[in-house]
Protein backbone atom coordinates (compact mmCIF):
# COMPACT_ATOMS: atom_id res chain seq x y z
CA UNK A 1 0.00 0.00 0.00
CA UNK A 2 1.23 3.41 -0.58
CA UNK A 3 2.39 5.80 1.84
CA UNK A 4 0.22 9.14 1.63
CA UNK A 5 3.00 12.34 1.88
CA UNK A 6 2.17 14.37 5.19
CA UNK A 7 1.81 17.99 5.23
CA UNK A 8 4.52 18.01 8.13
CA UNK A 9 7.72 17.29 6.48
CA UNK A 10 10.98 17.86 8.83
CA UNK A 11 12.91 20.73 7.55
CA UNK A 12 16.67 20.01 6.61
CA UNK A 13 18.08 23.00 8.46
CA UNK A 14 16.59 25.41 10.52
CA UNK A 15 15.56 28.84 9.17
CA UNK A 16 18.16 31.57 9.84
CA UNK A 17 15.82 33.43 13.14
CA UNK A 18 15.26 37.14 13.12
CA UNK A 19 16.33 36.31 16.78
CA UNK A 20 18.37 33.59 17.90
CA UNK A 21 17.12 34.18 21.70
CA UNK A 22 13.30 33.88 21.14
CA UNK A 23 11.37 31.28 23.01
CA UNK A 24 8.98 29.43 19.93
CA UNK A 25 5.67 28.70 22.01
CA UNK A 26 5.22 25.07 20.21
CA UNK A 27 8.83 23.86 21.92
CA UNK A 28 9.30 25.43 25.44
CA UNK A 29 6.99 24.80 28.06
CA UNK A 30 4.51 27.13 28.52
CA UNK A 31 6.21 28.83 31.83
CA UNK A 32 9.77 29.77 30.22
CA UNK A 33 10.63 33.72 30.13
CA UNK A 34 13.19 35.18 30.08
CA UNK A 35 13.73 37.51 33.35
CA UNK A 36 14.47 41.06 33.26
CA UNK A 37 18.32 39.82 33.08
CA UNK A 38 17.80 37.92 30.17
CA UNK A 39 18.24 34.53 31.56
CA UNK A 40 15.99 32.28 30.91
CA UNK A 41 13.44 31.32 33.66
CA UNK A 42 11.21 27.64 34.40
CA UNK A 43 8.03 27.94 36.62
CA UNK A 44 9.30 31.51 37.93
CA UNK A 45 13.39 29.80 38.72
CA UNK A 46 15.68 31.18 36.86
CA UNK A 47 18.34 28.96 34.91
CA UNK A 48 21.43 30.65 37.17
CA UNK A 49 19.95 29.52 40.12
CA UNK A 50 19.13 25.93 39.18
CA UNK A 51 22.33 25.29 38.29
CA UNK A 52 24.11 26.65 41.14
CA UNK A 53 21.26 24.47 43.60
CA UNK A 54 21.50 21.46 41.12
CA UNK A 55 24.93 21.78 38.68
CA UNK A 56 24.87 21.00 35.24
CA UNK A 57 24.03 18.79 33.21
CA UNK A 58 20.22 18.91 34.41
CA UNK A 59 16.97 17.72 33.62
CA UNK A 60 14.13 20.16 34.33
CA UNK A 61 10.81 19.07 34.21
CA UNK A 62 7.66 21.41 34.35
CA UNK A 63 4.85 19.50 36.91
CA UNK A 64 2.20 22.32 35.83
CA UNK A 65 3.42 21.69 32.02
CA UNK A 66 2.58 17.59 32.83
CA UNK A 67 -0.50 18.02 34.37
CA UNK A 68 -1.83 20.45 31.73
CA UNK A 69 -0.78 18.15 28.41
CA UNK A 70 -2.48 15.54 30.45
CA UNK A 71 -5.82 17.40 31.33
CA UNK A 72 -5.82 18.51 27.88
CA UNK A 73 -5.52 14.98 26.26
CA UNK A 74 -7.89 12.93 28.91
CA UNK A 75 -10.26 16.74 27.78
CA UNK A 76 -9.85 15.97 24.17
CA UNK A 77 -10.51 11.79 24.04
CA UNK A 78 -13.39 12.77 26.15
CA UNK A 79 -14.89 14.73 24.18
CA UNK A 80 -14.32 12.93 21.03
CA UNK A 81 -15.60 9.80 22.23
CA UNK A 82 -18.48 11.09 24.24
CA UNK A 83 -19.70 12.05 20.30
CA UNK A 84 -20.17 8.82 19.97
CA UNK A 85 -21.70 7.86 23.18
CA UNK A 86 -18.26 6.00 24.19
CA UNK A 87 -15.41 6.54 26.35
CA UNK A 88 -11.35 6.69 25.98
CA UNK A 89 -9.09 5.62 28.80
CA UNK A 90 -5.91 7.23 28.52
CA UNK A 91 -2.70 5.51 29.93
CA UNK A 92 0.36 7.72 30.35
CA UNK A 93 3.27 5.68 28.59
CA UNK A 94 5.76 5.30 31.38
CA UNK A 95 8.72 4.31 28.99
CA UNK A 96 8.88 8.29 28.24
CA UNK A 97 9.70 8.80 31.57
CA UNK A 98 8.95 7.18 35.31
CA UNK A 99 9.50 8.20 38.67
CA UNK A 100 7.18 8.19 41.20
CA UNK A 101 6.39 11.72 41.00
CA UNK A 102 5.64 11.38 37.91
CA UNK A 103 2.96 8.21 38.06
CA UNK A 104 1.32 10.50 40.76
CA UNK A 105 0.51 13.45 38.45
CA UNK A 106 -0.48 12.18 35.94
CA UNK A 107 -2.97 9.67 38.09
CA UNK A 108 -4.27 12.62 39.67
CA UNK A 109 -5.21 13.80 36.83
CA UNK A 110 -6.94 11.14 35.77
CA UNK A 111 -4.62 8.97 33.60
CA UNK A 112 -4.12 5.49 34.16
CA UNK A 113 -0.25 4.64 33.58
CA UNK A 114 1.01 2.02 31.42
CA UNK A 115 4.30 0.35 31.85
CA UNK A 116 6.63 -2.59 30.27
CA UNK A 117 8.63 -3.78 32.61
CA UNK A 118 8.99 -5.29 36.05
CA UNK A 119 10.69 -2.08 37.12
CA UNK A 120 8.53 0.22 35.50
CA UNK A 121 5.55 -1.42 37.41
CA UNK A 122 7.93 -1.62 40.45
CA UNK A 123 8.24 2.47 40.41
CA UNK A 124 4.06 2.61 39.56
CA UNK A 125 3.40 0.34 42.74
CA UNK A 126 5.78 2.57 44.89
CA UNK A 127 3.99 5.52 44.05
CA UNK A 128 0.96 3.99 45.59
CA UNK A 129 -0.55 3.71 41.92
CA UNK A 130 -3.88 1.50 42.07
CA UNK A 131 -2.82 -1.52 40.43
CA UNK A 132 -6.47 -1.40 38.67
CA UNK A 133 -5.28 1.97 36.92
CA UNK A 134 -2.19 0.31 34.92
CA UNK A 135 -1.69 -1.97 32.08
CA UNK A 136 1.19 -4.11 31.55
CA UNK A 137 3.07 -4.26 27.77
CA UNK A 138 6.06 -6.43 26.68
CA UNK A 139 7.33 -8.75 24.21
CA UNK A 140 8.67 -11.02 26.99
CA UNK A 141 7.47 -10.61 30.29
CA UNK A 142 9.03 -13.29 32.75
CA UNK A 143 6.79 -15.99 35.05
CA UNK A 144 8.28 -13.98 37.43
CA UNK A 145 6.93 -10.64 36.20
CA UNK A 146 3.88 -11.70 35.48
CA UNK A 147 3.11 -13.45 38.68
CA UNK A 148 3.52 -10.23 40.37
CA UNK A 149 1.14 -8.37 37.92
CA UNK A 150 -1.19 -10.98 38.70
CA UNK A 151 -0.63 -11.07 42.25
CA UNK A 152 -1.50 -7.22 42.52
CA UNK A 153 -4.26 -7.50 40.88
CA UNK A 154 -2.81 -5.03 37.42
CA UNK A 155 -5.95 -3.88 35.24
CA UNK A 156 -4.49 -5.43 32.16
CA UNK A 157 -1.70 -7.15 30.64
CA UNK A 158 -1.33 -6.58 26.69
CA UNK A 159 -0.54 -10.37 25.37
CA UNK A 160 2.25 -10.63 22.67
CA UNK A 161 2.70 -14.38 21.95
CA UNK A 162 1.57 -17.52 22.36
CA UNK A 163 3.90 -18.68 24.45
CA UNK A 164 2.90 -15.77 27.12
CA UNK A 165 -0.36 -16.61 26.40
CA UNK A 166 0.34 -19.70 27.98
CA UNK A 167 2.67 -18.75 30.51
CA UNK A 168 0.08 -15.69 31.99
CA UNK A 169 -2.89 -18.71 32.14
CA UNK A 170 -0.43 -20.85 33.73
CA UNK A 171 0.13 -17.83 36.08
CA UNK A 172 -3.23 -16.68 36.62
CA UNK A 173 -4.37 -20.74 37.09
CA UNK A 174 -1.95 -21.22 39.81
CA UNK A 175 -2.92 -17.74 41.80
CA UNK A 176 -6.71 -18.61 41.25
CA UNK A 177 -6.98 -15.22 39.52
CA UNK A 178 -9.19 -14.16 35.75
CA UNK A 179 -7.06 -11.50 34.54
CA UNK A 180 -8.17 -9.08 32.00
CA UNK A 181 -5.92 -9.42 28.69
CA UNK A 182 -5.62 -7.26 25.54
CA UNK A 183 -3.94 -8.66 22.12
CA UNK A 184 -1.50 -7.13 20.83
CA UNK A 185 -1.89 -7.17 16.51
CA UNK A 186 -0.06 -5.65 14.09
CA UNK A 187 -2.12 -4.00 12.04
CA UNK A 188 0.93 -3.57 9.11
CA UNK A 189 0.41 0.32 9.30
CA UNK A 190 4.24 1.99 10.65
CA UNK A 191 4.74 5.66 11.49
CA UNK A 192 7.90 6.70 9.96
CA UNK A 193 8.07 10.53 11.96
CA UNK A 194 6.14 12.62 9.89
CA UNK A 195 4.79 10.02 7.36
CA UNK A 196 3.35 6.59 7.49
CA UNK A 197 4.17 3.68 5.50
CA UNK A 198 1.24 0.54 5.12
CA UNK A 199 2.30 -2.94 4.20
CA UNK A 200 0.75 -6.41 4.54
CA UNK A 201 3.80 -8.00 5.73
CA UNK A 202 5.82 -7.51 9.44
CA UNK A 203 8.84 -8.35 9.80
CA UNK A 204 9.25 -6.85 13.41
CA UNK A 205 9.13 -8.23 17.22
CA UNK A 206 6.15 -7.10 18.83
CA UNK A 207 2.75 -8.37 18.39
CA UNK A 208 0.38 -11.12 16.53
CA UNK A 209 -0.36 -11.14 12.81
CA UNK A 210 -3.61 -9.80 12.27
CA UNK A 211 -4.49 -12.87 10.58
CA UNK A 212 -3.62 -14.71 13.97
CA UNK A 213 -6.13 -13.07 15.94
CA UNK A 214 -9.18 -14.93 15.87
CA UNK A 215 -7.18 -17.61 16.62
CA UNK A 216 -5.71 -16.15 19.34
CA UNK A 217 -8.95 -14.91 20.86
CA UNK A 218 -10.60 -18.28 20.79
CA UNK A 219 -7.67 -19.60 22.43
CA UNK A 220 -8.36 -17.16 25.58
CA UNK A 221 -11.75 -17.48 25.46
CA UNK A 222 -11.70 -21.18 26.28
CA UNK A 223 -8.49 -20.68 28.64
CA UNK A 224 -9.59 -20.83 32.37
CA UNK A 225 -7.91 -17.34 34.17
CA UNK A 226 -8.00 -15.01 30.96
CA UNK A 227 -10.84 -12.81 29.96
CA UNK A 228 -10.01 -10.62 26.84
CA UNK A 229 -11.14 -6.98 26.59
CA UNK A 230 -10.00 -6.55 23.18
CA UNK A 231 -6.95 -5.50 20.34
CA UNK A 232 -4.40 -3.59 21.01
CA UNK A 233 -2.05 -1.73 18.29
CA UNK A 234 0.42 0.60 18.49
CA UNK A 235 2.22 1.89 15.18
CA UNK A 236 5.01 3.92 16.19
CA UNK A 237 6.08 7.69 17.72
CA UNK A 238 6.09 10.76 16.62
CA UNK A 239 2.81 11.12 14.47
CA UNK A 240 1.68 14.32 13.32
CA UNK A 241 -1.38 13.52 11.33
CA UNK A 242 -4.51 11.02 11.92
CA UNK A 243 -3.65 9.12 8.32
CA UNK A 244 -1.63 6.31 9.64
CA UNK A 245 -4.03 6.08 12.95
CA UNK A 246 -7.08 5.65 10.44
CA UNK A 247 -5.32 3.49 8.32
CA UNK A 248 -4.50 0.98 11.35
CA UNK A 249 -8.33 1.62 12.74
CA UNK A 250 -9.88 0.55 9.97
CA UNK A 251 -8.27 -2.33 9.59
CA UNK A 252 -8.60 -3.34 13.29
CA UNK A 253 -11.97 -2.55 13.61
CA UNK A 254 -13.00 -5.17 10.48
CA UNK A 255 -11.18 -8.23 13.09
CA UNK A 256 -12.59 -6.20 16.08
CA UNK A 257 -16.49 -6.84 14.51
CA UNK A 258 -15.72 -10.30 13.59
CA UNK A 259 -14.51 -11.06 17.38
CA UNK A 260 -18.35 -9.75 18.62
CA UNK A 261 -19.38 -12.61 16.82
CA UNK A 262 -18.22 -14.84 19.71
CA UNK A 263 -18.29 -12.78 22.77
CA UNK A 264 -17.94 -9.27 24.26
CA UNK A 265 -15.22 -6.95 23.10
CA UNK A 266 -15.20 -3.82 25.19
CA UNK A 267 -12.08 -2.07 24.34
CA UNK A 268 -10.03 -0.94 21.10
CA UNK A 269 -6.70 0.25 22.33
CA UNK A 270 -4.79 2.26 19.16
CA UNK A 271 -1.32 3.22 21.42
CA UNK A 272 0.39 5.93 21.86
CA UNK A 273 3.02 7.71 19.22
CA UNK A 274 1.37 11.51 19.02
CA UNK A 275 3.90 13.91 17.63
CA UNK A 276 5.47 17.03 19.50
CA UNK A 277 7.58 20.18 18.18
CA UNK A 278 11.39 19.45 18.80
CA UNK A 279 11.89 22.11 16.52
CA UNK A 280 10.09 25.75 16.07
CA UNK A 281 9.47 24.34 12.58
CA UNK A 282 7.42 20.94 13.79
CA UNK A 283 4.32 21.44 13.57
CA UNK A 284 1.99 19.10 14.85
CA UNK A 285 -1.69 18.13 14.74
CA UNK A 286 -3.35 19.98 17.67
CA UNK A 287 -4.37 16.94 19.92
CA UNK A 288 -8.46 17.67 19.87
CA UNK A 289 -7.99 17.20 16.04
CA UNK A 290 -6.18 14.22 16.25
CA UNK A 291 -8.46 12.57 19.36
CA UNK A 292 -11.63 13.25 16.77
CA UNK A 293 -10.28 12.72 13.37
CA UNK A 294 -9.00 8.85 14.96
CA UNK A 295 -12.40 8.41 16.77
CA UNK A 296 -14.47 9.56 14.44
CA UNK A 297 -12.52 7.13 11.81
CA UNK A 298 -13.44 4.22 14.12
CA UNK A 299 -17.21 5.27 14.90
CA UNK A 300 -17.69 5.74 10.93
CA UNK A 301 -15.65 2.24 10.15
CA UNK A 302 -18.22 0.58 12.87
CA UNK A 303 -21.40 2.24 11.29
CA UNK A 304 -20.37 0.90 8.16
CA UNK A 305 -20.39 -2.64 9.83
CA UNK A 306 -23.59 -1.53 12.01
CA UNK A 307 -21.14 -2.31 15.44
CA UNK A 308 -21.31 0.00 18.35
CA UNK A 309 -18.37 2.16 18.82
CA UNK A 310 -16.36 0.30 21.60
CA UNK A 311 -14.46 1.99 24.28
CA UNK A 312 -11.19 3.31 23.27
CA UNK A 313 -8.03 3.28 25.21
CA UNK A 314 -4.60 5.37 24.36
CA UNK A 315 -0.99 5.56 25.32
CA UNK A 316 0.48 8.42 24.55
CA UNK A 317 3.78 9.48 26.49
CA UNK A 318 6.12 11.90 24.45
CA UNK A 319 3.06 14.30 24.31
CA UNK A 320 2.41 14.53 27.98
CA UNK A 321 5.86 14.46 29.29
CA UNK A 322 7.91 16.06 26.40
CA UNK A 323 7.28 19.76 26.37
CA UNK A 324 8.08 19.85 29.75
CA UNK A 325 11.17 19.00 30.06
CA UNK A 326 14.05 21.10 29.46
CA UNK A 327 17.93 20.05 29.97
CA UNK A 328 20.69 22.61 31.32
CA UNK A 329 23.85 22.49 30.43
CA UNK A 330 27.38 24.37 30.37
CA UNK A 331 29.04 25.54 27.62
CA UNK A 332 32.49 23.91 28.03
CA UNK A 333 34.64 24.66 24.32
CA UNK A 334 33.75 26.45 21.41
CA UNK A 335 35.37 25.10 17.98
CA UNK A 336 34.79 26.78 14.25
CA UNK A 337 34.48 24.09 11.61
CA UNK A 338 35.04 25.05 8.15
CA UNK A 339 32.75 22.36 6.26
CA UNK A 340 32.69 24.18 2.77
CA UNK A 341 33.66 27.16 0.87
CA UNK A 342 30.68 28.51 1.74
CA UNK A 343 29.58 27.06 5.25
CA UNK A 344 31.09 27.32 8.88
CA UNK A 345 30.36 25.79 11.99
CA UNK A 346 30.47 26.78 15.27
CA UNK A 347 30.92 22.40 17.18
CA UNK A 348 29.28 24.05 20.32
CA UNK A 349 30.65 21.42 23.30
CA UNK A 350 28.56 20.80 26.70
CA UNK A 351 29.05 18.93 29.55
CA UNK A 352 26.70 15.99 28.82
CA UNK A 353 26.02 14.73 25.70
CA UNK A 354 24.24 11.16 24.27
CA UNK A 355 24.35 9.77 27.55
CA UNK A 356 21.00 12.10 29.09
CA UNK A 357 20.40 12.24 25.07
CA UNK A 358 20.68 9.08 23.09
CA UNK A 359 18.23 10.53 20.50
CA UNK A 360 19.96 12.09 18.32
CA UNK A 361 22.51 9.73 17.90
CA UNK A 362 19.77 7.08 18.33
CA UNK A 363 16.98 8.10 15.61
CA UNK A 364 19.04 11.13 14.19
CA UNK A 365 16.34 13.11 16.27
CA UNK A 366 16.64 16.65 15.88
CA UNK A 367 16.12 19.52 18.67
CA UNK A 368 16.55 22.90 19.27
CA UNK A 369 18.74 25.23 21.76
CA UNK A 370 19.19 28.94 23.17
CA UNK A 371 21.73 30.48 25.71
CA UNK A 372 19.54 30.42 28.71
CA UNK A 373 22.63 32.27 31.10
CA UNK A 374 21.56 35.83 28.84
CA UNK A 375 20.39 37.32 25.35
CA UNK A 376 22.84 38.66 23.02
CA UNK A 377 22.62 41.05 20.10
CA UNK A 378 25.40 39.02 18.33
CA UNK A 379 24.29 37.78 14.50
CA UNK A 380 23.01 33.85 14.74
CA UNK A 381 25.70 31.28 13.74
CA UNK A 382 24.97 28.06 12.53
CA UNK A 383 25.94 25.69 15.06
CA UNK A 384 26.03 22.14 16.21
CA UNK A 385 25.58 21.43 19.88
CA UNK A 386 28.02 18.04 20.83
CA UNK A 387 28.54 16.19 24.11
CA UNK A 388 31.87 15.29 25.85
CA UNK A 389 31.68 11.39 24.57
CA UNK A 390 34.25 10.00 22.50
CA UNK A 391 32.06 9.16 19.68
CA UNK A 392 31.29 11.60 16.76
CA UNK A 393 28.24 10.57 16.47
CA UNK A 394 27.79 12.20 20.00
CA UNK A 395 25.58 15.35 18.75
CA UNK A 396 22.81 17.04 21.45
CA UNK A 397 21.56 19.43 18.66
CA UNK A 398 22.13 18.53 14.76
CA UNK A 399 21.88 22.53 13.46
CA UNK A 400 21.05 25.44 15.28
CA UNK A 401 21.45 29.72 15.29
CA UNK A 402 22.82 30.33 18.20
CA UNK A 403 24.39 33.69 18.93
CA UNK A 404 27.99 33.87 17.29
CA UNK A 405 29.41 35.06 20.33
CA UNK A 406 28.78 31.83 22.54
CA UNK A 407 31.32 31.09 24.76
CA UNK A 408 32.77 28.59 27.13
CA UNK A 409 30.74 29.13 30.63
CA UNK A 410 27.51 30.48 29.20
CA UNK A 411 24.40 27.93 30.24
CA UNK A 412 22.83 26.26 27.26
CA UNK A 413 19.03 24.74 27.36
CA UNK A 414 17.57 22.26 25.17
CA UNK A 415 14.00 22.16 25.15
CA UNK A 416 11.51 19.32 24.40
CA UNK A 417 13.60 16.59 26.23
CA UNK A 418 11.01 15.13 28.37
CA UNK A 419 10.53 11.72 27.17
CA UNK A 420 12.98 9.58 26.24
CA UNK A 421 16.37 11.42 27.43
CA UNK A 422 16.26 10.74 30.74
CA UNK A 423 14.88 7.43 30.34
CA UNK A 424 17.08 6.37 27.85
CA UNK A 425 20.06 7.76 29.91
CA UNK A 426 23.21 5.77 29.97
CA UNK A 427 27.32 5.48 31.72
CA UNK A 428 28.58 5.42 28.85
CA UNK A 429 32.17 6.81 29.52
CA UNK A 430 31.52 6.41 33.22
CA UNK A 431 29.49 9.93 33.30
CA UNK A 432 26.68 9.99 36.14
CA UNK A 433 23.85 10.61 35.07
CA UNK A 434 22.09 13.87 35.77
CA UNK A 435 19.34 14.45 38.58
CA UNK A 436 15.96 15.10 37.09
CA UNK A 437 14.72 18.78 39.14
CA UNK A 438 10.87 19.12 38.92
CA UNK A 439 9.59 23.34 38.98
CA UNK A 440 6.41 24.27 40.01
CA UNK A 441 5.59 27.97 40.61
CA UNK A 442 8.70 28.95 41.76
CA UNK A 443 9.48 26.18 43.51
CA UNK A 444 11.85 23.47 42.53
CA UNK A 445 12.80 19.71 43.89
CA UNK A 446 14.69 16.54 43.42
CA UNK A 447 12.37 14.03 41.37
CA UNK A 448 15.79 11.43 40.69
CA UNK A 449 18.83 12.04 42.69
CA UNK A 450 21.84 12.76 40.42
CA UNK A 451 24.67 9.71 40.30
CA UNK A 452 27.85 10.51 41.39
CA UNK A 453 31.82 8.71 40.32
CA UNK A 454 31.34 6.55 43.35
CA UNK A 455 27.69 5.46 42.31
CA UNK A 456 29.43 4.27 39.36
CA UNK A 457 32.80 2.87 41.40
CA UNK A 458 30.44 1.12 44.04
CA UNK A 459 29.15 -1.62 40.87
CA UNK A 460 33.01 -2.08 40.25
CA UNK A 461 33.33 -5.65 41.82
CA UNK A 462 37.03 -4.63 42.02
CA UNK A 463 36.70 -2.03 44.73
CA UNK A 464 36.30 -1.96 47.81
CA UNK A 465 35.47 -4.94 50.32
CA UNK A 466 35.24 -8.08 48.55
CA UNK A 467 32.17 -9.21 47.40
CA UNK A 468 30.14 -12.62 47.32
CA UNK A 469 29.06 -14.03 44.10
CA UNK A 470 25.12 -13.79 45.60
CA UNK A 471 26.08 -9.85 45.45
CA UNK A 472 26.53 -10.12 41.19
CA UNK A 473 23.52 -12.10 40.39
CA UNK A 474 21.47 -9.80 38.68
CA UNK A 475 18.49 -8.69 40.29
CA UNK A 476 16.09 -9.67 37.25
CA UNK A 477 16.49 -13.43 37.94
CA UNK A 478 17.02 -13.44 41.46
CA UNK A 479 13.86 -15.34 42.64
C1 LIG B 1 3.10 -0.05 22.99
C2 LIG B 1 3.46 1.38 23.15
N1 LIG B 1 2.53 2.22 23.64
C3 LIG B 1 2.81 3.53 23.81
C4 LIG B 1 4.04 4.06 23.47
C5 LIG B 1 4.28 5.52 23.70
O1 LIG B 1 4.63 6.19 22.55
P1 LIG B 1 4.78 7.79 22.57
O2 LIG B 1 5.68 8.12 23.71
O3 LIG B 1 5.39 8.10 21.27
O4 LIG B 1 3.42 8.35 22.75
C6 LIG B 1 5.02 3.22 22.93
C7 LIG B 1 6.34 3.76 22.56
O5 LIG B 1 7.24 3.12 22.16
C8 LIG B 1 4.73 1.84 22.78
O6 LIG B 1 5.63 0.99 22.30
Amino acid sequence: MSAPTSPHPAPARPVRPDDANALAANVWPASAERDERGILTLAGIAADELVERFGTPLYVLDEDEVRAHARRTLAAFADATAAHGSRARIYYAGKAFLSTDVVRWVMDEGLAVDVCSGGELAVALAAGADPARLGYHGNNKSVRDLERAVQVGIGSIVLDSWIELERLAAVAQRLGREQSVLVRVNSGVHAETHDFLATAHEDQKFGFPLTDAAAVVARIRETPGLAFVGLHCHIGSQIFGTAGFEESASRLVAVHAALLEGGEVPVLNLGGGFGIAYTSADDPTPIEQLAAGIVDAVARECASRGIPVPDFAFEPGRSIVGQAGVTLYEVGTIKPVRVSDDLERLYVSVDGGMSDNARPALYGAQYSARVASRVSTAEPALSRVVGLHCESGDIVVDAEYLPADVAPGDLLAVPATGAYCAALSSNYNFVPRPPVVAVSQGRARVIVRGETIDDLLARDAGVGPSSTEENHMNERNDT
